[in-house]
């Protein structure tokens, strides 16, 4: 049996008339660029995310770039952040005129902590990017309070993570200044192309969003500051004004896929044979990633089974050459550990149990023997 690691057909098809009625009422209205379809799901997402206002732009990179900018922060200030992240979540920093720092992860886990945050803060430092990486909502709490205390910005990429809560309940992204989203048809939820937002509770920033947005547009002809073309399509964000309600259900479905796995692996794991996630509360499990020293051989199995799979990150930020100018390149042993060991397993809302049953019967082989 075949398995994809996703497959966006799957969850798109029970929702194909409301999304055909959807573009048929775009090429009524002829509206393609920002317009009332950017505003209406502008309004959705605010209260889904319980954010004061949120601002659709163009992707989840835009997304960073245009908050990085939007905060005025001072040229090569250094922003504290992961070295386990997509090449976005860095590239961004670098390109709002910021230089990402890397601060390497605790011995387990997926994230750096508060207090490899804390040793890293030099007088260059101007704030943390906290990414919730794979969907797991990093706990804030420690950080904002450290960001407040040394007088910097902390901001939240929560491309891999809308949906994801933190303990109280509240979104991911509104624990400082910003956060952002990204609409990639892979992520939690999926725009069909790219798409991107910056939310917060501060109403006045995000007004600020969409002034970079629109090239630092003040008024008609009126250009006060250097922004980009950042905007959201019209058509996106009426296709995701349709998928957005779907969302909840779709990650209880992952939340279900992620705990029928962790139970399943359960005995294999050790540290010298399989690393598991850990089950947070209001994990939005974007991926599901164990780390195994065998992890060639386990490729190997899962190749030979047709079950799909995905590294992330073959390489740490420090480790690529689009970063290496800004950051000169240092040993982070277990950020590079995580990059040897890390393997995704299908966990998308569309796979079947069977499918499901499948992966665990393969990894479960392979890992035993
Ligand atoms: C953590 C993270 N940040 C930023 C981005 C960039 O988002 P986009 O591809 O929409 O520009 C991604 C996309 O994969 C991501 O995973």
């Amino acid at each position: 049996m075949k398995v994809p690691f996703v497959d966006l057909k799957r969850l798109q098809a029970p929702l194909r008339p409301q999304l055909e009625a959807a573009f048929s009422r775009m090429l009524d209205h002829g509206v393609y660029v920002l317009g009332h379809e950017v505003k209406t799901f502008e309004a959705s997402l605010s209260h889904y995310l319980g954010a004061s206002d949120t601002a659709g732009v163009s992707c989840g990179t835009d997304a960073l770039i245009a908050a990085l900018l939007a905060l005025g922060l001072p040229a090569g200030g250094e922003m504290l952040m992961t070295p386990l992240s997509f090449v976005a979540s860095a590239s961004s920093v670098l390109r709002a005129g910021l230089r990402p720092v890397f601060v390497d992860l605790p011995d387990t886990g997926f994230h750096p902590d508060v207090s490899g945050f804390e040793r890293a803060w030099t007088s260059k430092t101007v704030g943390v990017l906290a990414v919730h990486l794979f969907g797991e909502p990093v706990p804030m709490t420690d950080i904002a309070a450290l960001c407040a205390r040394r007088g910097g910005v902390l901001v939240e990429d929560c491309a891999q993570a809308i949906g994801a809560r933190d303990a109280d309940g509240r979104s991911v992204g509104l624990a400082g200044a910003a956060g952002t989203l990204s609409f990639f048809p892979a992520k939690n939820l999926g725009a069909l192309g790219d798409g991107g937002a910056v939310f917060s509770h501060d109403a006045a920033f995000v007004e600020h969003v969409r002034r970079i947005r629109q090239h630092g547009r003040r008024a008609r002809d009126h250009y006060d500051e250097l922004g980009g073309n950042f905007r959201l399509d019209a058509l996106q964000a009426a296709m995701l004004g349709v998928l957005l309600p779907a969302l909840d259900d779709w990650n209880a479905k992952r939340a279900v896929n992620a705990r029928a796995y962790l139970c399943a692996f359960e005995g294999l794991a050790n540290a010298e044979q399989l690393r598991l996630p850990v089950d947070v509360p209001g994990h939005a499990w974007n991926q599901f990633s164990i780390q195994t020293p065998h992890r060639a051989r386990l490729i190997e199995e899962l190749r030979a089974a047709d079950i799909g799979h995905a590294v992330y990150y073959t390489r740490a930020l420090h480790q690529q050459g689009a970063l290496a100018a800004a950051a000169p390149p240092e040993c982070l042993p277990n950020a590079e550990r995580c990059c040897a060991e890390v393997l995704a397993l299908p966990v998308y809302p569309g796979l079947t149990e069977a499918e499901r049953d499948r992966v665990v019967e393969v990894v479960t082989g392979a890992l035993s023997c």
